[in-house]
């Protein structure tokens, strides 16, 4: 039971505080809003993260999956292999540009993709593969790598929840081809909306640029069919604000996260895992829960500690996946992203949780004991 002095504690806390208020009054104040000089500055500091790759902003995560697809000349007749032990943004971005989604399971107690299952689901038409680094937690990219450039196949980092994540030091978003951040409100840093793509590639990052901008450099000398997929100068203050607290602020989820794998010793819950070499930023704390889930959540609840389910429905059971697979007689083996869809529950983690907080949370899990 929530004590009569103790308030709820959160499952996420955006943080839109004094600093990110000022950084967005000054922008506005300067009259210079849409994509400019701050968008320039963000995407110099962004790169940072991915060992000095070439950035671009862009208006989502899902945007910037979307245009780096369209950018690596991905399309109808292509197919990519996408987890679907994710957000749908993941998939939804690879159908938006004509191409088919195929799915691969996550390895077994893990939840990235299964290197195995990935080599499997190779046909001649794919033309990329999409490792999402879910929840934070760099996904194989010592073993997925290796077997794209044996097939000569673009690899594209969904990192949108993982700034900052890395695999034997290198860091998320300068793996593959391509790879793509999302700041809405809940991620590790914000712009309150908006994403970016990192790329090596001098190139592509020219084609990203054109992309998000109506296919122009030159103001009304329009080389490529574009979108509008711009970041604002707003966003883009702000983002440099939250660029400048992000190590911090994963620091701290850090120590939260090895506080709960310390602390949480209820037979019924499995802690998260992290493969040896992986730096995980701990966008979400998620553990397995044997036995009744929803009973379990409610007693979570009772005790005031938020927790949530990411996510409940594998992306190939959601109606725009399902409905055409069905019809087409085609169906998905994908037996580890069943059983961790229906095991999953995520605990809070974020930067602001106090002592007390921490102590409340392990309480309150161990107190599931063995029987649910
Ligand atoms: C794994 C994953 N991919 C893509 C996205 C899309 O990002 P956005 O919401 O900024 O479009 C998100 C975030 O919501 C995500 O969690």
């Amino acid at each position: 039971m929530t004590s009569i002095n103790e308030q709820p504690i959160p499952a996420a806390r955006p943080v839109i505080g004094e600093d990110e208020i000022e950084a967005a009054v000054r922008v506005l104040r300067s009259g210079r809003v849409v994509q400019g000089p701050e968008v320039a500055a963000f995407e110099e500091g962004f790169s940072r993260l991915v060992d000095g790759r070439h950035c671009i902003a862009v208006n989502s995560g899902t945007s910037a999956l979307q245009l780096l697809i369209l950018a690596l000349g991905i399309g109808p007749g292509d197919e990519v292999i996408v987890p679907s032990f994710s957000f749908a943004a993941s998939a939804n971005a690879v159908r938006l540009t004509g191409a088919d989604v195929v799915f691969a399971d996550i390895e077994p107690g893990g939840f990235g993709l299964d290197p195995a299952a990935v080599e499997a689901a190779i046909t001649p038409r794919t033309a990329a593969i999409m490792p999402v680094h879910l929840y934070g937690h760099p996904a194989a990219m010592d073993r997925i790598v290796p077997i794209a450039e044996r097939h000569q196949i673009a690899v594209v980092e969904d990192a949108c929840q993982a700034h900052a994540a890395a695999l034997n030091g290198t860091p998320v978003g300068a793996f593959g081809a391509g790879g793509t951040f999302s700041f809405y409100p809940t991620k590790n840093m914000h712009s309150l909306e908006g994403g970016m793509v990192t790329t090596a590639d001098a190139e592509l990052a020219r084609t990203l640029r054109l992309l998000r901008n109506q296919g122009m450099e030159q103001r009304y000398a329009n080389e490529i069919v574009g979108a509008n997929m711009r970041m604002t100068d707003v966003s883009a203050a702000i983002g440099r604000v939250q660029l400048a607290k992000v190590e911090g602020w994963t620091e701290q989820r850090r120590a939260n996260a090895a506080y709960f794998d310390a602390g949480i010793t209820a037979p019924a819950v499995t802690t998260p895992p992290v493969a040896e070499g992986a730096r995980h930023v701990y966008h979400q704390y998620t553990v397995r829960i044997r036995g009744d889930r929803d009973a379990a959540m409610a007693r979570l609840t009772e005790a005031g500690v938020g927790n949530a389910v990411y996510y409940p429905t594998p992306i190939h059971r959601l109606k725009p996946y399902w409905e055409p697979d069905q019809k087409a007689g085609r169906t998905w083996e994908l037996p580890e992203t069943e059983k961790a869809a229906a095991e999953v529950v995520s605990l809070p983690v974020h930067p602001s949780l106090t002592r007390n907080d921490l102590e409340r949370i392990v309480t309150a899990v161990n107190s599931l004991g063995e029987n649910l």
